[in-house]
Formats: structure tokens, C-alpha cells, sequence
């Protein structure tokens, strides 16, 4: 999934006055989690905080996929054992929890190497954390990293009218979680456990849920989110496809997204689904991490560069406007001059929309950290950046082939300046749009005048204000 930036996650409020702040770290299924741990602890009397100073209780939600993500953990633990020690002095309680993957991979460890952590809770048990906080209380440290996935899904509240209110017009919906294909690269299978999926009725109620109060955009969310299976409401067995069609029926979801896929698992089922749904936006995260078959292979992806290429050929035969994006690892153990060579031109063969692109960091206890013939950090950032080049021209490059043209924009919030909307394109990029073209929640058709960096602007021309879509 991809990455967000770092900002504290607003969690439910309370009449109690103590206090969480909730640091996410990560993916989207980790702001999807964080919302989730603070309406567990709203129940509890926490309220949410949004700086570290106030709180009595800091979690911070953890991503292990990388090894700078796990560092940046410890050294803003460097930082908490401060505060902690001045609250002591001042004879107040502060308590610190680490959640997510590294709590998880590394479990009783972080308590070891960072004292300063009260308690220690994996994805699977959130729905735990009061009976954590009350044993803490009494002064134990907790450790609670069991497996219990479907306990998870059964517990967790859904998400709470409170957040609902605060969230928007779009929305993250974990319906997966878990991945059994153990690229060779990857701690998710060990952080996350196997595969398992939400059971159909209850993700439909949630997005219903959401649609009642304004959510006008849903991003169903999964680790492998096209593993996703169930069976629908008259108890025939249905995957993700099956799953978009359910929800393109609710009443006021007018736009749907699902990250993140496997290209083992994009079945002709799903494709179809991109040439019938309208709701179903035209962009799909479809990572390959290498064009070279060798490394591929050694990575354990189990399918070609050319499976890869056909496919998307597939995809865009169904969906021609379909914007393309994807993650790319560079220097994988074993990679040469030749393999990156062929990533390269699978880059260019593909033509992506958008892109993520990343330095391999061997992960403990997964396969490839053990091979042979690691690359040297020298090269493997040369090679970052060479490829990071190519997959900004193709950004802007496709950006700028929307210049001229006009676009349905999903308004949601207010822009920088009082003149100005922020919404979303088809193909996720954000738009800045003059205010007055449409409010908040609407889709609005304009025409994209000129392209910055990461954003598009539009102009009023064109604009059919409040255009109705569901
Ligand atoms: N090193 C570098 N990048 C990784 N990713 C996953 N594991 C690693 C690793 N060990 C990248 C992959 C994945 C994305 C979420 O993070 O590209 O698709
Ligand atoms: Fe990790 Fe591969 Fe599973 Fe993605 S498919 S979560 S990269 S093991």
C-alpha cells in the first residue's frame, strides 16, 4: 500500500480528560487502524489529542516495511523518553505504546531496547488495548501480539458516527488483511499473518454507513485486497468483484478504489468489473517491484515481466483510460547492471501514472536478507535515482496530457486560499479548483488549465456545478 505522510490521526472524543495521540506510521491500513484503536480507547474515556505535550497515552503506530520506517520509530522513542521523564518528576501518569508491524515483528524486543514503552499490541489485537492499558495501570508491560484475525474483524467497532463526521467525503475500508505469497522481500506475511477477509455483510453496512453521512468515495483496503472472498447476502461465494458491484449499488458512493493488488490475483472477473462499473475509478495500483524474469523469480513474484505487460494490456483493453501505478524495488540481492536495465524498460513499456519506487532493505527473518550478492547502497541509490528520473517524467507526462481536457473532480475540502477547492481526479491526483465551482462532497466536471508538481489545476470553464452522480 502506499505510504502516507506522518500526520497524527484524529481519534474519537470523549467527556473523560484523559488524553491519547495516536502517531501513524505507513500504510493506509495503518490510518484505517489508528482510527479504529481510537474509538476502542474512546470507549475507555480517551479523548484525542493532536500534540505529544498534552497527552497521558502516546501510541505509535508502526510500519516495519522498510528499515528507516522502523528507525524512525526508536529515535521518536529517543524523544517520548523525555517527556515521560518529565511528567514522572511532575508526579503525572504518561503512558507509551507501540502498535503495528514493528510491534509485532519485534515484539518484547522494543521493551528491551526502549524501557520507555509501556505496552506492546500487534494489528490483530486493537480491540484488546483497554484490557492492555488497565494491566499497564496496575504496572505490568504488556506484550500482546497474538493472532487472532478473525476476533479482530468480529471486535473492532465499526467506524463510529464521531469519526464518520470527521472524516469527509472519502474513506479507507479495510476488508483484508494479511498476504500468504511471501515475496521474498517482505515482512508483511510474518507482520500481518495470512490471508483472511471481512465477511461480506459487514463491509456493506460499513459503506452504507459511510454513505449515509457523506462519504462519497471509499478505498477498500487489503495487504492483497484481490484475495479478498466471501459470500454475498444470498450465500453465493463472491470475490472482489463481486464485492465492487455490491457496493456501486449503495446510494451515494459514487466513486470506489481498492489497493493493494497482485497481479497473480487481477482475474478476468475483476478486469470486467473496470470496463462495467463507472463507480469504479479508473487507476489501479498494480506493483511489479522488477522487470527482470531473473530477480522476479528470485523475489518469489511468481510471474514474468511478459505476464505482467499482457496483463496490463488486458486491463487497458477493458479500460483504456485506466491510469497506471506501481512500486518498483532497485537493487534487490543478486540484481545487475542487466536487471535494472529491464525494469527500466518495463517502465517505459508500461508508461505509469504515478509511482513508488524504493531501495531494497533487507528485512530480518525473511529469505532475502539471508541471499547472496547484496548490492552495494552506493549503487542501489544510483539506480534509485535513475529510475525515479524516468518515473517523473511519466508523471508529468501524464499530467500534462490532461491539460485541455475536462475531468469529473470529487470536491473535498477547502483549498490553501479562500478562493480555492481541493478534489480529487478520476485518476487520484489532487486538483485545486476555484471555489464557487462546486462544495464539498460534489463531483464537479472542469478543465484542467495546468499542471504543478504533484497537482493539477483547474479553471471555472466547463464547470457544471453539483453534477449528479448517485
Ligand atoms: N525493501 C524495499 N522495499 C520494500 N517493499 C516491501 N518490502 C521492501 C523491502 N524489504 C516495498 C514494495 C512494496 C511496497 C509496499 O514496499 O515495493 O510493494
Ligand atoms: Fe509483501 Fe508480496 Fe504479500 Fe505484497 S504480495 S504484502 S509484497 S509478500
Amino acid at each position: 500500500m502506499t505510504e502516507t505522510t506522518e500526520a497524527p490521526v484524529p481519534v474519537g472524543a470523549s467527556a473523560n480528560t484523559r488524553k491519547v495521540f495516536i502517531k501513524t506510521y505507513g500504510c493506509q491500513m495503518n490510518v484505517y487502524d489508528s482510527q479504529r484503536m481510537g474509538d476502542a480507547l474512546a470507549k475507555d474515556g480517551y479523548e484525542p489529542t493532536e500534540t505529544i505535550e498534552d497527552a497521558d497515552l502516546v501510541l505509535l503506530n508502526t510500519c516495519h516495511i522498510r528499515e528507516r520506517a522502523a528507525e524512525k520509530v526508536y529515535s521518536e522513542l529517543g524523544r517520548i523518553r523525555l517527556i515521560k521523564a518529565e511528567r514522572h518528576s511532575q508526579g503525572r501518569e504518561f503512558r507509551v505504546g507501540v502498535t503495528g508491524c514493528v510491534a509485532q515483528a519485534e515484539g518484547r524486543e522494543i521493551i528491551a531496547r526502549a524501557p520507555v514503552v509501556d505496552l506492546v499490541v500487534g494489528p490483530q489485537t486493537y480491540h484488546r488495548l483497554p484490557e492492555a492499558l488497565a494491566r499497564v495501570a496496575r504496572g505490568d508491560k504488556v506484550v500482546d501480539t497474538d493472532y487472532a484475525v478473525e476476533d479482530k474483524f468480529d471486535h473492532l467497532p465499526n467506524t463510529s458516527d464521531r469519526q464518520i463526521r470527521a472524516r469527509g467525503v472519502t474513506a479507507f475500508l479495510t476488508v483484508q488483511e494479511g498476504c500468504d505469497k511471501f515475496c521474498t522481500f517482505c515482512v508483511v506475511p510474518y507482520t500481518r499473518g495470512s490471508e483472511v477477509s471481512r465477511p461480506f455483510a459487514g463491509i456493506v453496512e460499513e459503506a452504507r454507513r459511510l454513505a449515509d453521512s457523506g462519504v462519497r468515495e471509499v478505498t477498500l483496503l487489503g495487504q492483497n485486497v484481490n484475495a479478498w472472498a466471501g459470500e454475498d447476502a444470498a450465500g453465493r461465494p463472491v470475490g472482489l468483484a463481486g464485492l465492487l458491484r455490491a457496493l456501486a449499488e449503495i446510494p451515494g458512493i459514487a466513486r470506489l478504489r481498492y489497493t493493494t493488488s497482485h497481479p497473480r490475483d487481477m482475474d478476468a472477473e475483476l478486469i470486467r468489473a473496470h470496463a462495467d462499473l463507472e463507480s469504479l475509478m479508473p487507476y489501479l495500483h498494480l506493483p511489479v517491484q522488477s522487470g527482470s524474469d531473473r530477480i522476479l523469480k528470485a523475489m518469489n513474484r511468481r510471474h514474468t515481466a511478459d505476464d505482467y505487460l499482457r496483463l496490463v494490456e488486458t486491463i487497458r483493453a477493458a479500460r483504456p483510460d485506466i491510469a497506471m501505478s506501481g512500486d518498483f524495488i532497485v537493487g534487490f540481492p543478486g540484481e545487475t547492471e542487466e536487471d535494472f536495465d529491464a525494469t527500466m524498460r518495463l517502465v517505459v513499456e508500461i508508461g505509469y501514472a504515478s509511482a513508488f519506487s524504493f531501495k531494497y532493505s533487507p528485512r530480518p527473518g525473511t529469505p532475502g536478507a539471508d541471499m547472496d550478492d547484496h548490492v552495494d547502497e552506493a549503487v542501489k541509490s544510483e539506480r534509485l535515482q535513475r529510475l525515479q528520473a524516468l518515473l517523473r517524467v511519466q508523471q508529468d507526462r501524464f499530467a500534462a496530457s490532461l491539460v485541455g481536457q475536462t475531468i469529473p473532480v470529487l470536491v473535498e475540502k477547502p483549498g490553501r486560499y479562500a478562493h480555492q477547492l481541493v478534489g480529487r481526479s478520476p485518476f487520484l491526483q489532487p486538483v485545486v479548483l476555484p471555489a464557487g465551482a462546486g462544495a464539498i462532497g460534489e463531483i464537479v466536471d472542469v478543465t484542467i488549465e495546468s499542471t504543478l508538481p504533484n497537482s493539477l489545476m483547474a479553471t471555472g470553464a466547463g464547470i457544471e456545478a453539483g453534477r449528479k452522480v448517485a
